[in-house]
């Protein structure tokens, strides 16, 4: 069953310029898909697209059939679509515990049992709970931002570079977070630098370059291609 799905997406930061060109995806409930490509291709405008950061000029972003293109980021959350930004994604000034609040404040009923979910996920937000989310690692303030986004209990959960920065021994323990969440049902589209990674996880993957799309195939026969993986995997 298709969850998500972005048709013919134009959109840019300005009236002159488009920075995707009618782009695509389609994606089942319960997957994990990446979106690979290099740098400036637009990845990031197309997760913030979805979510309704950039309003479309042209297309339709569908959720379980429902029409959201355009709508704003709080009603596109409301709908069940959660979105972790590549950068700034913490309050640094803010506690654990406060950002994670911070990621229900448009729930009106009792998030108590999600906040025991995220704490059983990421058990290091529980015992740093007080501490300024500033002060944390790198690997910790992702596991954060994560929390905070999955406060809402999303359906689906975009994932902007969780691995970006990050020590090799936290981007193997933030790609295993992942797979845990997913594997409690959660859709999730990521987009990746660590792009093969990503896609060992993901039944698709979508390429993109300069704002197009390129390719689209299953994870494996994208990690099989050889000039996707001269292109866009780094040989
Ligand atoms: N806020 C913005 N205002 C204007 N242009 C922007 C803005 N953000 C991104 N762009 C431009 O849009 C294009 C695509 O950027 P985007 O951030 O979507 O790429 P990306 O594929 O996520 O790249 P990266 O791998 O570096 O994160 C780039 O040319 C970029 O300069
Ligand atoms: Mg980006």
């Amino acid at each position: 069953m298709i969850i998500l799905e972005m048709k013919n997406i134009t959109a840019g930061y300005t009236p002159e310029v488009d920075i995707l060109h009618k782009v695509g995806i389609s994606v089942n409930k319960g997957d994990i898909v990446s979106i690979i490509g290099p740098n400036g291709a637009g990845k990031s405008t197309l997760l913030k697209s979805i979510f309704g950061l950039l309003k479309p000029k042209e297309g339709k972003v569908l959720l379980r059939d429902k029409d959201i293109t355009g709508l704003k980021p709080n009603r596109i959350a409301q709908n069940g679509v959660s979105y972790v930004p590549q950068v700034n994604n913490v309050f640094p000034s803010l506690t654990i515990l406060e950002n994670l609040e911070m990621g229900a404040f448009i729930r009106k009923d009792d998030y108590s049992k999600q906040m025991a979910d995220i704490f059983e996920l990421f058990p290091v937000l529980k015992e740093r709970k007080d501490d300024k989310a500033g002060h944390l690692s790198g690997g910790q303030r992702q596991m954060v931002a994560m929390g905070r986004a999955l406060m809402l209990n999303p359906e689906v959960l975009l994932l902007d570079e969780p691995s970006a920065g990050l020590a090799p021994i936290f981007v193997s323990s933030i790609f295993e977070k992942i797979r845990e969440i997913n594997a409690t049902g959660v859709t999730i589209i990521i987009v990746e630098q660590n792009a093969r990674e990503a896609l060992k996880m993901s039944s698709h993957g979508y390429v993109l370059a300069m704002g197009k799309n390129v390719l689209d195939d299953e994870g494996k026969a994208l990690l099989a291609n050889e000039e996707v993986g001269r292109l866009y995997l780094g040989g």
